[in-house]
């Protein structure tokens, strides 16, 4: 490095979630197809997921604006919209571009990412390349999903599983040490379809009638993530150059808890350093991380220089894991007073309502 070269760092600066009020429990769950709480518990962990009466872009939007004001920044000071999802409002125009428009970032470049489960992690390694390239200087990442869009209702193979939310975080250039340490992103495509939204796009035809919904052949996508997950977390560790007990905390896609339990003995890590909400969540998707990130600041679990240590896996299939060293505030600078718009609909209503305009199981 020659004399005078400035380090330029891309650190998380902000942090916000958003999740819709109306709670879908397993007891919910139970008066909609044959399973049980016990076996929901016991097989994943999830006790209850969220149902959202709004579109990805907006649960997007409040996240965004709220990691915005923990970040002491405003839309105007924003360069890039990454927006991870496989739930977009439309494809055309991406739901990154409504954000952006939202959040007031005018002229900011948008786009929406789709890595399904994995998407957040490859949004923020992209944040992170294209500001320490020099080519933007703040991007805010989001993590988006209405996942109860895509799922039949009557399907206990897969409605148990997902739930509705959104986080996002404010990457900005910066001198101070710290930052992506490293990052392994990766992908086989050679088994998509274990884990698909069939006829979701141009494949689909209107003959065949019905609402596109997630299916997942479960053991093969479980044992897969069980191996990839922790595969790309001992990457990354390595790659970082750091000892496994330098991991302060892991923060994995939540899926199922036997997997992140599978991951936590991979890497050797007791319980207290591993993050955990899948219970109150299900899985979310590309919003899994950005919110437990946010949830962990919030409960004082990321101190000052902390290394963290992020792992995903999701359809594709594809996988992602990152090392990062957090910087020296741990506290938001202000908060937002943004909110979605008031709903009193309880999530068995939204689904059906949702059931009865596409015609899909409830
Ligand atoms: N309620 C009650 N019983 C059920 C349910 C349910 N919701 N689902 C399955 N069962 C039954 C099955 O029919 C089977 O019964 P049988 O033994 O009589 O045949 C039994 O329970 C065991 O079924 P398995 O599918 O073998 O159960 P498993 O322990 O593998 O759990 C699960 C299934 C939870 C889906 C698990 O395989 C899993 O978590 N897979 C990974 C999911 C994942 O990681 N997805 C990642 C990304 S998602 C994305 O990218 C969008």
């Amino acid at each position: 490095m020659g004399e005078g070269h400035v380090v330029r760092n891309a650190m998380i600066t902000g942090w916000g979630a958003c999740l819709p009020p109306a709670v879908l429990t397993n007891a919910d769950l139970e008066t909609l197809t044959d399973t049980s709480d016990e076996w929901i518990v016991t097989r994943t962990g999830i006790r209850e997921r969220r149902i959202s009466h709004v579109d990805t872009s907006v649960l997007g939007t409040v996240a965004a604006r709220r990691a915005l004001a923990a970040a002491g920044m405003t839309g105007s000071d924003v360069d890039l919209v990454l927006m991870a999802t496989c739930t977009p409002d439309r494809l055309v125009p991406s739901s990154a571009t409504a954000i952006q428009h939202a959040i007031g970032a005018s002229g900011a470049a948008a786009m929406d990412l789709n890595a399904a489960c994995s998407g957040f992690l490859y949004a923020l390694a992209t944040a992170d390349q294209m500001i320490e390239s020099g080519a933007v200087d703040t991007a805010v990442v989001i993590g988006a999903e209405k996942l109860s869009f895509w799922l039949d209702f009557t399907d206990r193979s897969t409605s148990v599983l997902f739930g509705d939310g959104a986080g996002a975080v404010v990457v900005t250039a910066a001198e101070e040490p710290g930052g992506l340490l490293a990052f392994d992103l990766g992908a086989d495509g050679s088994a998509g379809d274990i884990l698909c939204v069939a006829d979701s796009g141009t494949e689909g035809r209107p003959s065949r009638g019905r609402h596109p919904i997630i299916s997942m052949e479960g053991p093969a996508v479980f044992r897969r993530a069980v191996d990839a997950m922790g595969d790309a977390a001992v990457a990354v560790v390595e790659g970082a150059g750091i000892a496994l007990d330098d991991v302060d905390l892991l923060i994995p896609h939540q899926a199922n808890i036997r997997i992140i339990d599978a991951t936590a003995r991979r890497l050797g890590l007791a319980p207290d350093r591993v993050f955990v909400n899948i219970a109150s969540y299900g899985n979310t998707s590309a919003a899994t991380i950005p919110i437990a990130l946010a949830e962990a600041l919030e409960a004082g679990r990321v101190g000052p220089g902390d290394t963290l240590v992020f792992a995903a896996f999701g359809g594709g299939l594809t996988w992602a894991a990152a090392a990062y060293r957090w910087g020296s505030r741990t506290e938001p600078l202000g908060v937002s007073d943004a909110a979605l718009p008031d709903s009193d609909a309880t999530a068995l209503e939204l689904l059906a309502a949702n059931a009865e305009l596409f015609g899909k199981g409830v």
